[in-house]
């Protein structure tokens, strides 16, 4: 959620951050704006509404020169998407500042600084930073010292870089609640609140951590902990294996990223898999004990990851035999919560930085959960070093903001999960060999699925004027169906609601005639037949019927039914399956309505506030 990025360099640093601010404009994307101080120590600034190529088209006017800068991309929070709320924020004409996050007493500090002669010039609760470090450093030695102070009277959630035009080759950064991390280079240094940024810059980063204050100079990196004492930061080298900011072949990265599926997957269970048993060494030692312990699960995520975890409630409680809550994070940390013996404590997050996710999982540790794990794409990220255990996606970066292959991927990996928890709660070898096979098989069965592309798109036509639709499924393909229904209104706007197939009699049924779309999961299980009376109970009433069908469930197209038949897949894994199509036609009902695929509106990728 909006995007930081930082230089201090030598050489002129403009493209350097512009370049990032493209890179991260996944998070945030209602304005950006970036500030560079020139030869003679001013403050240079130009910030735009929408889109960052807008940005780069007022710069590519009015060149910025300078070796020390910072940008900002926006997902607003505080005060509406313009200009004047854009970051960077001034304090004078020396101190400049980015912030992602939220600054919850911002009121309290802008009525105290207005008392002190301070003038606002924008809505936001980030502009409150700047004044603050300004007034700091009249009583400080260094802006280290002033940032310092001025971070110990912010509440809230904070990643923020300071630049100060009287010390033009410093930057001081802070992070609370909201990740930066610093690039290496040599002879000159960066900062951005994803690696991914600075990628064409430098593979090699330092990660701060909660409470950190930092001052980054072009030869020098000194990190400050909470508590104000010096510390070391490891620097490592980055471990994303490519270089995922560019799309190929494909026009959006979200169909990229769709077709990345079965190789994501693959990478996911890769080491993971012997024979018939799962590789149990993926979690270690101390991760293998706390399996073994485990007899209740409560897994709490956000959004994609939410439906995973509801997915894996299904798997918990019929493979392992365990009880396994499933909470919203936002809803989780608000209400009283009872602690089962022995319960193991799940996150979902793809980006490991979801602000509720982060809050619940540091509540479930003094509610004293037996242990917490992980299930995460972004290694290093504050969900996995918070966590005991991690077990890890390897999706690759996710750059689309609706999510497709970060969610398989968490699919694939919680059911690795609960056949490793399962092992000790009675699971016996012959279903373990039977979920280990059919994981094997998966990658090559999702290959086969990505080639109803063409067929989808033509169905896809069927929503070009459509306001509404109805996504239904049963058992463990309702939550498909709630993803497939998140997919299409995040992407094309088209209000989609989605339903267990059994409660369509109790309200959704007075909704149905021929100007909502009923798109159906239906692979072939013991609840077919109950799903084919659904159907025809949306039939009867003049309903349109988009159904999703294993080719020996023996539905036909026909009048208002239209059947696109699957592949046939164990069962076991059939929810990861019927994600694809679903996500296939969000897309292309996307493209027909002309939307920002990759980029829909209101929304960002990584939401770090609450
Ligand atoms: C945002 C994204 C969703 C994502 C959710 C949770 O809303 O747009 O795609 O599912 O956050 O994010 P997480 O990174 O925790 O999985």
């Amino acid at each position: 959620m909006c995007g930081i990025v930082g230089a201090v360099a030598q050489r002129d640093v403009a493209d350097i951050l512009l370049e990032g601010l493209r890179r991260l404009e996944y998070r945030g994307y209602d304005s950006a704006g970036v500030a560079i101080i020139n030869a003679n120590g001013e403050l240079q600034r130009e910030r735009r509404t929408g889109k960052v190529s807008e940005l780069a088209d007022a710069v590519a006017q009015n060149p910025l020169q300078g070796g020390t800068g910072i940008a900002h991309t926006r997902w607003a929070t505080h005060g509406e998407p313009n200009e004047r709320n854009a970051h960077p924020h001034v304090s004078g004409d020396h101190i400049a500042v980015v912030h992602n996050g939220i600054i919850e007493n911002h009121e309290t500090l802008r009525t105290f600084l207005q008392a002190e002669g301070f003038v606002f010039t924008s809505d936001t609760d980030t502009e409150v930073i700047a004044h603050l470090v300004s007034l700091e450093l009249k009583s400080s030695d260094s802006l280290l010292v002033a940032v310092q102070k001025a971070v110990a009277r912010l509440e809230g959630a904070y990643g923020m870089v300071v630049m100060d035009c009287n010390d033009t080759e410093r930057l001081v950064v802070a992070r609370s609640g909201s990740p930066l991390v610093i690039g290496l280079g040599i002879g000159e240094h960066f900062i951005a609140s994803d690696q991914l940024a600075l990628f064409p810059v430098t593979r090699r980063f330092m990660f701060l951590e909660e409470g950190d204050v930092a001052e980054v100079t072009r030869t020098q990196v000194t990190v400050l902990d909470a508590s104000g004492n010096p510390v070391e930061r490891d620097a490592r080298e980055s471990d994303v294996e490519h270089d995922a900011g560019d799309k190929g072949p494909y026009r959006h990265y979200m169909l990229k990223e769709i077709h990345e599926q079965p190789e994501a997957i693959a990478n996911t269970l890769e080491g993971r898999l012997g024979e018939h048993q799962l590789n149990l060494d993926i979690l270690g030692k101390e991760g293998q004990e706390i399996l073994n312990k485990t007899r209740a699960v409560q897994i709490v995520a956000c959004g994609t990851s939410y439906h995973a975890a509801m997915v894996a409630r299904y798997w918990f409680e019929e493979l392992a035999g365990i009880p396994c809550r499933v909470e919203i994070a936002s809803e989780f940390r608000y209400r009283k919560f009872f602690v089962p013996d022995d319960c193991l404590f799940v996150t979902i997050s793809q980006s490991g930085e979801t602000a509720d996710t982060l809050a619940a999982l540091k509540l479930a540790k003094e509610l004293g959960y037996m242990a917490s794990l992980s299930i995460c794409n972004v290694p290093g990220s504050s969900m996995v070093r918070e966590s005991d255990i991690a077990l890890m996606t390897r999706a690759g970066a996710e750059i689309g903001v609706a999510s497709t292959k970060a969610f398989t991927t968490q699919l694939t990996a919680l059911l690795m999960l609960v056949t490793a928890i399962g092992r000790h709660t009675g699971m016996t070898p012959e279903q373990e060999s039977h979920v280990v096979s059919s994981l094997r098989n998966l990658p090559h069965i999702l290959k086969n699925t990505l080639a109803l592309s063409d067929d989808i798109e033509a169905m896809a036509e069927a929503f070009a004027d459509k306001h509404h639709s109805l996504f239904l499924g049963r058992g463990s393909q309702y939550p498909i169906a709630m993803e497939g229904a998140l997919k299409l209104k995040e992407i094309s706007y088209i209000h989609a609601e989605a339903y267990a197939a059994g409660e369509l009699k109790h309200g959704p049924l007075a909704l149905i005639d021929n100007d909502m779309p009923v798109i159906v999961v239906a692979p072939n299980n013991d609840l077919l037949e109950k799903l084919k009376s659904n159907m025809e109970e949306v039939r009867a009433r003049g309903g349109q019927l988009f159904v999703f069908a294993d080719k020996h469930a023996k539905l036909k197209n026909g009048e208002g039914v239209s059947v696109l038949p699957v592949e046939e897949a164990p069962e076991i894994i059939a929810p990861i399956l019927y994600t694809i199509p679903l996500q296939l036609l969000s897309y292309y009902v996307a493209i027909i309505k002309g939307t920002d695929v990759d980029q829909p509106r209101n929304l960002a990728k990584s939401v770090t506030v609450e």
